[in-house]
């Protein structure tokens, strides 16, 4: 049986809270990152200039790779500018694609990630 008390324990030892757009962390620190059911969720009141800074400092202390997921609002709707996001990312050197995935987390839509390659 799991010690429920151990793992919470360990896991606060590991979780860092912290507030995008900045993040405490070196530069590529990580090989890949995961954003999850976040940023562009709440469209409705974090903008764009958000969107890009959030994106350069996720860059910044990653190595590889940035998956996001979903790309949905919380009504279901596309993120409205992403096309302008993934031409700024394009211009700055990643390689960004939309990839469907086989976990739908709302009911329509919520069914791709973006995929952020660094050139
Ligand atoms: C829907 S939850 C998703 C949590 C987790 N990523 C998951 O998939 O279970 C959204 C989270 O974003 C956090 N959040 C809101 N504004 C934030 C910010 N500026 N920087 C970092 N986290 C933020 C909220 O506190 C909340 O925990």
């Amino acid at each position: 049986m799991k010690n429920c008390a151990n793992d919470m324990m360990e896991s606060s030892e590991r979780y860092v809270p912290v507030t995008l757009p900045s993040l405490p962390f070196k530069d590529r620190e990580f090989d890949i990152l995961l954003s999850a059911h976040f940023l562009f969720m709440y469209a409705d009141r974090l903008d764009y200039q958000f969107h890009i800074k959030t994106l350069n400092e996720l860059l910044r202390v990653t190595k590889e790779e940035i998956r996001i997921f979903p790309l949905v609002d919380l009504e279901g709707k596309r993120y409205a500018p992403l096309d302008n996001l993934i031409s700024y990312l394009a211009e700055n050197g990643c390689t960004v694609e939309e990839v469907k995935v086989p976990y739908e987390f709302q009911a329509a839509n919520a069914n791709s990630m973006l995929k952020i390659k660094k050139g």
